[in-house]
């Protein structure tokens, strides 16, 4: 028995890889990606998912374009971060494989109403995934899982000191999905940092599994591994939608959860794009009603605070040592 899985993506570097270990994991199966502007516009995300998807020889899988600009915003790319082509300046081949018709957040729709009980896996700005639940709610109790690669549960950002790339670049979409009832586990940037990156050591590791999607995750994060190093000094290979992927694959790998209360600032310049998690329930402590009401007074979110480093990495090996 698979289970579905349905992938958003502003495919770059690190997205690449964990559509890699989705298309890899044996019990998964993976019924659509749907692409989001944000790393890289949706043009070339669409076009680097095809790239991967014909790595793994997986072409058959549909990949639809979506929104091609946050919500209210304009939009900023992360190609300092992921190569002018989202891909470590790799400049791979034009894919055979061709964009399905029709929009994403249609094929969303359509995806989960087919597939009731599907886990849906954000990797990118969450402008799709706002889009779909603002025009058809009726999906949202549809999806058993939704594991957001997004925020940052230690409210430390690394687009601005306080927030996460996907959430800063479209934060009013952001608050449509947290606050839409989508089942949400959020897995945060920080996640993927210190013992969880790869080391030297382990970057040998993984180019001594000598197949090609080995080589390809390596090549392809070759500048996001510069940017690393520059941004915090760290020598490791940081790969947030991998890490994200791993959980969503398997639960456990979250190694400490809880659920809060979490919304997303939008109208802070400061702040914009943080995602706030009421980690001590004020909310729900009466005698804090004269200082603040919130909009959010229910748990809506499922934060995971650590993983399982060595089971992350052993997943992401296998999923790599395969040709
Ligand atoms: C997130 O932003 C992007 O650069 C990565 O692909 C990941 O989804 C990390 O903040
Ligand atoms: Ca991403």
């Amino acid at each position: 028995m698979t289970r579905p899985f349905l992938i958003d993506t502003d495919t770059a570097s690190d997205d690449a890889v964990a559509l890699i270990m989705a298309l890899r994991a044996p019990d998964v199966e993976v019924k659509a990606i749907t692409i989001v502007s944000g790393n890289v516009t949706v043009e070339q995300g669409t076009r680097n998912a095809l790239v991967t998807l014909e790595l793994c020889g997986a072409g058959h899988i549909p990949v639809y374009a979506g929104a091609d600009r946050p919500l209210l915003r304009e939009p900023e790319r992360a190609e300092w971060f992921h190569g002018a082509d989202g891909m470590g300046n790799q400049y791979y081949p034009e894919p055979q494989g061709k964009v399905a018709p029709g929009h994403a957040v249609d094929a969303l729709i359509e995806t989960i109403k087919a597939n009731p009980g599907i886990t849906l896996v954000t990797l990118g700005p969450l402008t799709n995934i706002g889009l779909a639940v603002a025009r058809a709610p009726e999906i949202v109790p549809l999806v058993s899982r939704c594991v957001v690669m997004g925020g940052t549960a230690w409210a430390v950002g690394n687009v601005t000191p306080a927030a996460e790339f996907n959430i800063w670049q479209d934060p009013e979409a952001a608050r449509m999905a947290f606050r839409s009832g989508l089942p949400i586990e959020m897995v945060g940037w920080e996640l993927c940092r210190f013992d969880a990156g790869l080391t030297l050591a382990e970057m040998d590791h993984v180019r001594s599994l000598n197949t090609r999607p080995a080589h390809f995750t390596l090549d392809c994060n070759r500048s996001a591994l510069e940017a690393v190093f520059v941004q915090s000094g760290a020598l490791s290979l940081e790969l947030p939608d991998p890490v994200a992927m791993a959980t969503a694959i398997d639960p456990s790998i979250c190694a400490r959860k809880s659920r809060h209360a979490v919304d997303i600032e939008t109208q802070s310049e400061l702040t914009r794009g943080m995602t706030v998690i009421d980690q001590l329930d004020n909310a729900g402590d009466e005698r804090n009603r004269p200082h603040w009401r919130p909009v959010l007074e229910r748990a809506n979110v499922t934060v995971c605070w650590e993983i399982d480093v060595l089971r992350w990495k052993q997943m992401l090996y296998e999923a790599l040592a395969v040709d």
